[in-house]
């Protein structure tokens, strides 16, 4: 844009998109998105379009200096305080898990273990840097629903009854219900409603199969019964390695999609070869 121009626009106090997008060389879509997420405050004209006040650019990167006038923070800037915010926010949701693991001793660290397993396979199956961010933050809160669970429930020694475990299962839902009012979190939701959904349809809450469950779900599902099989529980001992890679093999196709199977079996191999 040309000095006159910015002049121009650094003049006037209320600014329309596309000035507020020249201000901050972004894109119209982006002020707009900024406006629908809530991190930038407008008002509407009577004609329906967006007006911004000057001053609350501030809030999405636009500095006022004393010197230089208004100055658009640099990239590097604004990525090292987007990284050291979710890096906070991370930590938050982990600390939180921790608090939730205490409580259902049967299965204390259950979360961390699997969200750490699920980063493993996500790097082996060559997923996003996006992508395994949401990764690792469904499957750390996937079984957060079960705050809903009463303790009488989550710390029964031994097998649960059916009514029980209906109850159980409603975990999946109030997860996805804690979590969907939270939209850093939109595509993990979802996640964590699916993680006990079955490749071949006859899991739970929706039923639905194959490619419809979402893939960090599938992938979510392997880690979870992997660890599940291997923790020391009242009523059976751990399983081996061996034995629960066996028993995971021959889910494939039917609680587990194939192709996680195969990634995750890779890795535990990698490590158990690394380990000796
Ligand atoms: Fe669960």
């Amino acid at each position: 844009m040309r000095k006159k121009d910015t002049d121009h626009i650094l003049s006037k106090e209320i600014l329309n998109t596309r000035e507020a997008a020249a201000l901050l060389k972004v894109t119209t879509q982006t002020i707009k998105n900024y406006i629908y997420s809530g991190r930038l405050q407008a008002i509407k004209t009577p004609g329906g379009h967006h007006r911004i006040r000057r001053q609350d650019l501030q809030s999405i990167g636009f500095v006022a200096d004393d010197s230089k006038g208004l100055q658009s923070l640099s990239r590097d800037d604004l990525w090292a305080a987007y990284s050291g915010l979710l890096g906070t926010f991370i930590e938050t949701v982990e600390a939180l898990i921790k608090a939730l693991d205490m409580r259902d001793i049967l299965t204390s660290g259950h979360s961390s273990r699997v969200a750490e397993m699920c980063c493993a396979v996500g790097t082996h199956m060559g997923l996003r840097d996006k992508d395994m961010q949401d990764l690792r933050l469904a499957a750390l809160l996937h079984d957060v629903g079960k705050v809903g669970i009463s303790d009488s429930i989550l710390g029964k020694p031994g097998r649960l009854t059916e009514q029980e475990f209906f109850l159980v299962k409603k975990h999946c839902e109030i997860g996805e219900q804690i979590v969907s009012g939270v939209d850093y979190l939109r595509n993990v939701a979802p996640v964590i409603r699916h993680h006990h959904e079955f490749y071949n349809g006859k899991g739970y809450p929706d039923g639905i199969g194959g490619q419809d469950i979402e893939l960090n779900a599938r992938i979510i599902s392997v880690a979870d019964a992997f660890d599940f099989l291997r923790s020391d529980l009242s009523f059976r001992a751990p399983l081996s390695v061996p034995d629960t890679l066996n028993e995971i093999q021959s889910s494939a196709g039917a609680q587990f999609d194939p192709r996680v199977v195969d990634a995750f079996v890779d890795v535990v191999r990698e490590r158990s070869h690394q380990v000796h």
